[in-house]
């Protein structure tokens, strides 16, 4: 998930990266948005080497318009520390900087906010009917409770810890999946032809990566088998396993299906491989030219449906040119699956190496839901929310 944590100019200020530490650590992408108060007692420095994000705290620093951006961006806002300011600013609707503009751009998306005052300030009546007010809207206020205030420590109206800020952040979060384990293949297979060349394709992996990523913000334990890819994953419920040939992937996949929810195969398997790999590299045999033998390779999706139980899901992609949706369903009642996703070559924009994907997702009863053109990244939430209902 992708958490915007906003910080304002209070003492507590200096536990918010220690907030941005736990967010990451428990796999969410986080930007910071600060006050000018905030950051005479956090450095920009500090928010944005941990958060691994440039830092939004100037209304016009990149255009007019980066609050509506990194609203669009985020699923949550977590205001810690709001101040007496802050809390006043958006009851009243005020939106006089980067960080209160922000407020009130995210409106209707989950906004939680860590009250962090002198104890006299926070029992003021004009504070008191702020908090109200935003906790009327659904704006969520963790600690420090109303009772415990009165008797503030040293007369601080101590932020909660960062731990309790974290903890009603992730557990806000909707995690449907969360105690299911899914499998995702994804990537090309190289089959080795002599030891410095080999059979492959252009499948970048993207899709899979974020296939896997949307499990794992959904909930889900994932194993993602990956076959050679520049790409890297960093979240605590992931775990890589890459893999080069089909049947190492076989391997892999196989071994790990049994304990598995679920499978989603979206790796381009070659289907075939040189029937022998030279241990050297094969000198070029002039004029009378060169010929490879290949044999079939094992079909990955096929044995998964052979051997898959009546409680998991099995969910195949295919690639078609013509015929699409009855090849595509063909391809689904013959490799036992329960999903399978189409890609139109026809289609632009889809398909191998590029950013965006559009789908048609066919169910086993024939059903079928076609995305618009979306990042690979919005396809795989659609996937993920298809078919594990
Ligand atoms: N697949 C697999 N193992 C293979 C080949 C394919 O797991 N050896 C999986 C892919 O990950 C994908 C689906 O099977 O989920 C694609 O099926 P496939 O029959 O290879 O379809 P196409 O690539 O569309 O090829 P064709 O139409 O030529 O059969």
């Amino acid at each position: 998930m992708k958490v915007v944590v906003g910080i304002t100019g209070g003492i507590a200020a200096y536990k918010a990266p220690e907030l941005v530490r736990l967010l990451k650590k428990a796999g969410h992408e986080v930007r910071c948005a600060a006050t000018g108060h905030a950051l005479q007692f956090v450095t920009r420095v500090t928010l944005e080497t941990v958060s691994q994000n440039p830092l939004y705290s100037d209304l016009f620093a990149s255009g007019s318009t980066e609050h509506i951006s990194l609203k669009d961006w985020g699923d949550m806002l977590v205001v810690a520390p709001a101040t007496a300011n802050i809390i006043g600013k958006a009851a009243s609707g005020i939106a006089d900087d980067a960080l209160s503009t922000l407020i009130l751009a995210f409106s209707g998306k989950p906004v939680v906010m860590a009250p962090a005052m002198n104890s006299l300030m926070w029992s003021h009546p004009a504070v008191q009917h702020n908090i109200a007010t935003l906790k009327g809207w659904g704006i969520r206020m963790v600690g420090p409770a109303e009772g415990e205030l009165a008797c503030g420590v040293n007369g601080i109206g101590r932020m909660a810890e960062p731990e309790e800020i974290a903890e009603t952040v992730l557990s806000s979060f909707h995690q449907p999946l969360s105690t299911q384990k899914w499998l995702v293949t994804t990537g090309p297979t190289y089959e080795r032809i002599d030891s410095v060349r080999f059979i492959g394709n252009y499948s970048s992996g993207k899709m899979g990566f974020a296939l896997a990523q949307a499990l794992a913000d959904a909930g889900a334990e994932v194993e993602l088998v990956s076959g050679p890819t520049s790409l890297a994953i960093n979240h605590p419920r992931v775990t890589l396993t890459r893999v080069e040939s089909a049947r190492e992937m076989y391997t892999a996949a196989t071994t790990i299906f049994p304990n598995c929810k679920g499978a989603i195969l979206s790796a381009a398997v070659a289907d075939y491989r040189p029937s022998e790999c030279a241990d050297h590299k094969l000198k070029k045999k002039g004029d009378e030219g060169m010929t490879l033998t290949l044999v079939q390779n094992p079909d990955i999706l096929a044995s998964l449906g052979s051997t898959k139980t009546q409680e998991q899901t099995l969910v195949g992609f295919a690639l078609e040119t013509d015929h699409e949706l009855e090849n595509a369903h063909g391809k689904l009642q013959r490799k036992n699956l329960d999903y399978i996703v189409m890609n139109s070559l026809r289609d632009k924009g889809a398909g191998f190496g590029v950013d965006t994907n559009k789908v048609t997702i066919i169910s086993r009863d024939g059903h079928h839901i076609e995305s618009p053109l979306l990042s690979k990244q919005e396809v795989a939430k659609m996937i993920v929310e298809t078919v594990t209902h």
